[in-house]
């Protein structure tokens, strides 16, 4: 039982710290805790249990590796540790620094249609906000400024995964970087995690009894190791019915930039 070790204290016996040979880079929101949860299931894999911010935040970074090793489980030597922080994408820093680190890295990216991340990314900040009595705006208030699209808006700059992904490619190739459609991954995890297992060159171990669709919450949930589990209410909450007008604007906006990002990654996903 996987979960027992992470608790524990001491190290067991055969195992050690690893630094990660995956990393999920991102992107916020994209699915990225549901495909560590997920990948979590496999018993060649364990993860790091926080985001850890040592890539793209200078304060950590300067802490050195071995401070990122000790937030590291323990594992056996044929695991494979991975972590996640979803900032590392759109980091203007993380790219060389991983890069530095391990070159050969593979890497795992969760992309979801980019209007749809732009409201994600707003109804998070729009709970937060709530939640520390802070004032919210409407999201078309924030999106539209003087009857224009709000390009400054950084929900909508981390949208633009053209511009973010040409800084990575620039470092790794394209065989390095295995994109998850995160729009699938909720509809239909196995097919993607299977796809993952592959990348990893791990043996096929994550099952379709390890899901179960969990009716109240309109998500999938994991069963594993005796349990079953969904993810933390926060993921998957409902969004805002957004003015089809906005809607149209934003999903014009991005138009250009996927078609540019489908052909820097050889590959089409399914956005408006
Ligand atoms: P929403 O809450 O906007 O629906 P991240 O972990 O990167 O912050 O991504 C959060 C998103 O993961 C959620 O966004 C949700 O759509 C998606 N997701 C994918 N699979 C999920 C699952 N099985 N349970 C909950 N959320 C899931």
């Amino acid at each position: 039982n996987k979960s027992e070790h992470y608790s524990a204290q001491v190290r067991p016996p055969g195992t050690s710290r690893r630094i990660p040979q995956t990393i999920i880079i991102g992107v916020r929101k994209g699915g990225t805790r549901a495909l560590l949860e997920m990948l979590d299931i496999h018993p060649n894999i364990v993860v790091a249990a926080t985001e850890v911010h040592f890539f793209d935040w200078d304060e950590n970074y300067v802490k050195g590796i071995d401070w990122y090793r000790s937030l590291m489980p323990f594992s056996y030597g044929n695991q494979i540790t991975i972590e996640k922080t979803p900032g590392y994408f759109t980091s203007p820093q993380a790219p060389e620094r991983i890069h530095d680190m391990n070159s050969s890295i593979k890497l795992l990216l969760i992309l979801r249609d980019p209007t749809e991340r732009v409201i994600s990314d707003y109804t998070q900040v729009y709970y937060n906000r709530v939640e520390s009595h802070k004032p919210v705006q409407l999201f078309e208030d924030i999106v539209i400024k003087n009857g224009v699209l709000n390009t400054k808006y950084k929900a909508i700059q981390r949208s633009l995964y053209d511009v973010h992904m040409e800084k990575w490619l620039k470092l790794f190739s394209l065989d390095q970087i295995h994109i998850v459609d995160g729009n699938t991954l909720i509809k239909d995890p196995l097919p993607e995690l299977q796809k993952v297992e592959r990348f990893l060159n791990l043996p096929s171990r994550i099952m379709s009894s390890n899901f179960y669709f969990n009716q109240t919450k309109g998500f999938y949930c994991i069963r594993s190791d005796g349990r079953e589990r969904c993810l933390h209410e926060s993921k998957g909450r409902p969004h805002p019915l957004v003015n089809n007008t906005v809607l149209e604007q934003l999903y014009s906006y991005f138009r250009e930039h996927s078609a540019k990002f489908y052909r820097m990654v050889n590959h089409s996903f399914d956005w408006h």
